[in-house]
């Protein structure tokens, strides 16, 4: 019997076969959050694995869709040097109500994305009060399954910003409005400084930091 297709019909058949399995593999691996494409932007640009949490919890859930205010969880984060993590009965609150309760352990200790090295000293409070945004040094949290680092806290980074933070300031209270809120007025960096009281050329001292 002649035959009906070229030779190569069949390895390509095969291949085909053996891509839309792996498509398959890594559609599914996406879905139940073992691969989160938000990630992959932020590979690039020296972000991490990851840490293991002793519980599932997923930001994109929480803070996306459900839309949960990040201070809900973090609550020392506009005030105090630590954001803090949320204790049993934050998430308590809601999930007592909540049918069916998801399976797990409330008593949980959050571990560290990235923590800071020994002798450097950071205070949440004093840059969320000038209306740096989370996402300016955390990234985009709200879009993760799982928090990952999406930059290294270098001492260079830090001080790129201290020496010129005019960039990264915003209105008072801007990243907590609402998204009904309207818009906050278009502001412009150096009124912020000055509005502020910030001296960049006192920022750069090794004292601000390492104390
Ligand atoms: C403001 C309310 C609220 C708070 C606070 C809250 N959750 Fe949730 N959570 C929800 C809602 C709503 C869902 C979606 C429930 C559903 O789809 O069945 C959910 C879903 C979940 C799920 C997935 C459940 C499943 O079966 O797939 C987990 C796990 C979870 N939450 C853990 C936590 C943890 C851990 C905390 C505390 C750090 C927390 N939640 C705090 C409202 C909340
Ligand atoms: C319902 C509670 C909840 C809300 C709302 C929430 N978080 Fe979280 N957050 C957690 C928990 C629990 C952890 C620890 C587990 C983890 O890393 O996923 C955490 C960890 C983090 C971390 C990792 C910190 C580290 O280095 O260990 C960052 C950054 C963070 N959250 C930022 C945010 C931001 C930004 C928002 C608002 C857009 C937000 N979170 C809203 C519960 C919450
Ligand atoms: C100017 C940069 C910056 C901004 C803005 C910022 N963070 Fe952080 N965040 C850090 C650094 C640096 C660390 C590591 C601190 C350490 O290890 O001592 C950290 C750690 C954390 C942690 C874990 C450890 C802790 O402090 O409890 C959480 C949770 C967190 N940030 C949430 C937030 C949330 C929510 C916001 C916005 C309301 C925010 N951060 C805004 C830089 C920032
Ligand atoms: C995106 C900009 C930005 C980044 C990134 C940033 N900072 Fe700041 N930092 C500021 C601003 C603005 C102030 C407020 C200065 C003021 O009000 O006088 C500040 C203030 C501080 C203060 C208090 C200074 C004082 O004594 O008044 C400390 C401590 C500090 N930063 C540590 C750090 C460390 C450590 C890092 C890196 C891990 C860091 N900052 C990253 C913008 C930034
Ligand atoms: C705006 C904050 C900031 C200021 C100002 C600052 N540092 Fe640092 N420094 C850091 C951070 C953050 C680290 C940790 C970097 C890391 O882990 O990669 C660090 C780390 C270091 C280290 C350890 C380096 C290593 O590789 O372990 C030394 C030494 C140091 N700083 C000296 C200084 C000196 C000297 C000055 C003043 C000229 C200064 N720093 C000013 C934030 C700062």
């Amino acid at each position: 019997m002649p035959q009906l297709f070229p030779r190569r019909a069949d390895t390509i058949l095969r291949a085909a076969v053996a891509l839309a399995v792996l498509a398959l593999v890594l559609a599914g691996l996406v879905a139940r959050g073992v691969i989160d494409p938000a990630r992959l932007t932020g590979a690039a640009t020296g972000a991490q694995a990851a840490v293991p949490q002793p519980s599932d919890f997923s930001h994109r859930l929480h803070a996306g869709e459900i839309g949960i205010g990040c201070r809900m969880c973090h609550t020392s984060v506009a005030k105090g040097p630590e954001a803090g993590y949320p204790q049993q009965w934050t998430c308590a609150s809601c999930h007592l109500a909540l049918d069916p309760k998801p399976e797990l352990d409330w008593r949980v200790a959050w571990n560290r994305v990235r923590p800071l090295q020994e002798g450097v000293y950071f205070h949440h409070g004093i840059h969320v009060a000038r209306g740096i945004g989370c996402a300016t040094c955390h990234g985009p949290v709200e879009t993760m399954i799982r928090v990952f680092p999406v930059r290294e806290f270098t001492m260079q980074w830090c001080l790129d910003c201290h020496r010129d933070p005019a960039p990264a300031l915003g209105p008072p209270g801007a990243q907590f409005r609402t998204a009904a809120a309207p818009p906050p007025p278009a502001h412009e960096g150096g009124a912020l400084l000055a509005l502020y009281g910030i001296e960049p050329s006192r920022l750069d001292h090794c004292y601000v930091c390492h104390r």
